[in-house]
């Protein structure tokens, strides 16, 4: 019953990276696929994909840039020369350009929704003719961000983008799905991966400042997302097509303005409740 399918498959990591890239990896490795680890860091690529290796796993490290078209389907095509075929790409490609809106350039806002939507739009189109070809089914999980779903100060055009990567997401399975192909998106929270943590100022005995911000009261860590993508990359999500899974600790769940301290709570409160 709780098989992933994953053995014995091929499967594409764009973004393979020392964070949450990383963490793909190495999951779907250890579920049982071989992996091309994809960055336009062919250095970074080459780490993570020796790290898989060095697992027992089967891996090679390729050097692309997504946001070129040409670069995407070079990508699919080094991946099934060197593994021998594709059925499954995670993409967890995604920058941040900071800003107040009103400050923002255009240049900025083209950074962001090249860095976040249009390499989407890349691999998902390159590796998509490969899979419907193919006629094996095949799976495809993006990264968004719990940006995507409600506003931050400071993150207009990546919020932006990541919206619109959970639409792009939505349109891809809807049109892939006579092919057997189904699309998800995973929308995380804080995480403590090394970027992440460099930005912070790094861990220390008191943890994170982000820490406390989810109601579990911690970041999370980059392998607590990337189960989530594995899952729904594998056959355990088969009937599982076109949604959104929030990984954040329970963030989204909490409403800003209702936030309420213990000592902040009324005491007429039970006043409230309905009469027996
Ligand atoms: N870390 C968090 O707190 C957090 C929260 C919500 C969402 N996310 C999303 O998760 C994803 C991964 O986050 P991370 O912290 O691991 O980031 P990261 O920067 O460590 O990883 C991204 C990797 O993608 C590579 N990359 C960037 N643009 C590329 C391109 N055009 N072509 C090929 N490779 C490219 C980078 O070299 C890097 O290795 C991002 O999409 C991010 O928006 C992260």
């Amino acid at each position: 019953m709780l098989e992933f399918g994953l053995e014995g498959k091929v499967a594409l990591v764009a973004g393979a990276g020392p964070g949450l890239g990383r963490s793909c990896a190495l999951g779907l490795a250890e579920a049982g696929a071989a992996v091309a680890c994809v960055d336009f860091d062919g250095a970074r690529a080459d780490a993570v994909a020796g790290e898989v290796r060095a697992q027992g796993g089967t891996a090679t490290g390729i050097r692309s840039d997504l946001r070129h078209m040409p670069e995407a389907e070079a990508a699919v095509a080094q991946t099934i020369e060197a593994l021998g075929s594709l059925s499954v790409v995670v993409d967890v490609i995604g920058e941040i350009r900071y800003g107040r809106a009103l400050d923002l350039t255009d240049a900025d806002w083209d950074y962001s929704l090249d860095a976040v939507l249009r390499q989407f739009f890349h691999i998902g189109r390159a590796a998509g003719r490969h899979l419907v070809a193919q006629g094996e089914g095949g799976s495809i999980v993006s990264i968004s961000s719990v940006s995507g779903l409600s506003s931050a100060p400071f993150h207009a055009p990546y919020g932006a983008a990541k919206a619109g990567l959970i639409s792009l997401t939505r349109s891809l399975a809807i049109e892939l799905a006579p092919a057997g192909i189904r699309v998800n998106n995973v929308a995380p929270g804080a995480v403590a991966t090394p970027r992440v943590v460099a930005r912070l100022g790094g861990r220390n005995e008191d943890g994170l400042p982000l820490e406390s911000r989810a109601p579990l009261g911690r970041m999370g860590e980059p392998d607590e997302i990337a189960k989530v993508a594995v899952f729904l990359a594998s056959d355990l999500a088969s009937y599982i097509s076109g949604q959104v899974v929030v990984v954040d600790g329970g963030a989204t769940a909490e409403f800003a303005l209702g936030a309420m301290r213990a000592d902040q709570i009324p005491d007429n409160a039970t006043l409230e409740q309905p009469p027996p």
